[in-house]
């Protein structure tokens, strides 16, 4: 049995507490896509420290789970070996409780190479990639390029690599991009040996094998599905299955094995880098969001881009990935708004839709909103329902009604404890 979060917007829902918090109730959590560009915030320990995850699950920290880095992931073996330092610094064994899958396929120095020059060409178009190499590094996955983790194991890695190396140098040659990446290649080599010490497997065995002895398994999302490869606002997505469905294909479970799939959510938007965003605020309302809610990014430190909640993205995003309740968070970031808005419908050309349309950007995207009374209270403290301020319970039950899954829990402060069950 597979339980699944994910995120259900762009990206940083705080997927990451929420796994951590979950975590304890399973045996083996799971990530199945994404790579570095991922960076989950946890608070560990009696002292509440904070940890970014970009590689490594966030169960990590809960002695009796066992974490696995799934196919569906692209590896960097330098992040991986900074974060094991990190993780071990709290007293956890990753030779005992982290397993990596050998259909992994590795991000090489040259992908991030790539991913730079790649968005240096694009000029004001630029995705605004993380510039951690996921691109270039899913690109040679699906052209059947790409080196694995278990290419590691062989005799011929280093020949994969130096040929591998030299396609990408042409790339690198046709974008007149000529930095010196010697030393890159020197701490990526020192950590091919450190992960060639940790434990590879054969990971949809591994995984199944689990599933049949009854353990439960929890798969977490990184990114979020408004940047799925397929579904998101393309082009200004990342380049792996951030939806459900990715569960299947990167970690090798059959859908039948697939029970609950939580999505979070922030209580309003965000989003880093380039690509639409319906319901941004370039006002001070959108600058009071960033400043409460802390909005700079986990991973690349950048200014988040704030908006209300967008309920036409949300509903999209239940849809697709089936979503089977909610996690709503930074609800506490919402405490001191007088009033606020929620966005039911787009209009595009004088014409009202509640549908994502194919193309974000091909006419302007007018939000129609709906606003509802602000609470005005700390909530940041409340510990059950009953706690909760009555407009805070009716902006969800305005979400409930229009999402087709319930709002199940609300984060209410990033701490490990503040967390709300309805
Ligand atoms: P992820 O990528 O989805 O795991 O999310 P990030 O870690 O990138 O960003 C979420 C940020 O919000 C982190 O700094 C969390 O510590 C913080 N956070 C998570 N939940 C809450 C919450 O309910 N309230 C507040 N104020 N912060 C939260
Ligand atoms: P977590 O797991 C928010 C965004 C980047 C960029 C686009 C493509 O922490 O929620 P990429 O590096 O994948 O080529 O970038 O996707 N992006 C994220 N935004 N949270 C993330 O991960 C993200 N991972 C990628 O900012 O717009
Ligand atoms: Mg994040």
């Amino acid at each position: 049995m597979v339980d699944v979060i994910l995120g259900l917007q762009w990206g940083d829902e705080g997927k990451g507490k929420i796994v951590d918090f979950f975590a304890k109730d399973y045996d083996l959590v799971a990530r199945f896509q994404g790579g570095p560009n991922a960076g989950h915030t946890l608070y560990v320990g009696a002292e509440a420290k904070k940890v970014v995850l970009h590689q490594i699950p966030s169960g990590v920290f809960h002695q009796g789970t066992i974490n696995l880095i799934g196919n569906g992931v692209v590896l960097d073996p330098v992040t991986l070996r900074r974060e094991c330092d990190t993780v071990a610094s709290f007293g956890v064994d990753v030779r005992k409780n982290l397993f990596i899958s050998e259909r992994t396929h590795l991000i090489l120095p040259t992908h991030r190479a790539l991913d730079k020059a790649a968005e240096l060409s694009k000029g004001d178009s630029k995705i605004g990639s993380t510039l951690k190499g996921i691109g270039p590094a899913y690109m040679d996955k699906t052209g059947r390029n790409g080196l694995r983790v278990g290419d590691l194991l062989g005799k011929n890695f280093t020949t994969s690599y130096i040929r591998l190396r030299l396609k990408h140098q042409r790339l690198l040659d046709n974008y007149n991009f000529n930095e010196d990446i010697t030393a890159w290649e020197e701490e990526f080599f020192e950590a091919i040996d450190f992960l060639r010490s940790l434990n590879i497997v054969n990971g949809e065995y591994f995984l199944n094998d689990n599933i049949s002895k009854g353990k439960k398994v929890l798969a977490e999302g990184a990114q979020g599905s408004m940047l799925d490869i397929d579904f998101g606002t393309f082009p200004f997505v990342t380049s792996s299955n951030t939806i459900s469905a990715g569960v299947c294909s990167g970690l090798g479970v059959a859908p039948q094995k697939i029970r609950e799939v939580i999505g979070v959510s922030k209580a309003y938007c965000t989003r880093v880098g380039s690509g639409p965003f319906p319901t941004e605020l370039h006002d001070q309302t959108g600058e009071e969001l960033r400043k409460l809610g802390n909005e700079f990014g986990a991973t690349t430190g950048r200014p988040r881009r704030c908006g209300w909640m967008d309920l036409v993205a949300l509903q999209y995003a239940c849809m697709i990935n089936g979503v089977t309740s909610v996690v709503m968070t930074k609800a506490d970031v919402l405490d001191t708004f007088e009033e606020l808005s929620i966005c039911t419908g787009y209009r595009i050309d004088g014409a009202d839709t509640n549908q994502v349309p194919f193309q974000m950007t091909r006419s302007p995207i007018e939000p129609v909103y709906e606003t509802l009374q602000g609470w005005h209270t700390d909530s940041s403290g409340c510990k059950s329902e009953a706690d909760l301020p009555a407009p805070m319970r009716s902006y969800v039950s305005f979400i409930n009604e229009r999402l087709g899954a319930p709002v199940t829990y609300i984060s209410n402060g990033p701490g490990r404890d503040q967390l709300v069950t309805l």
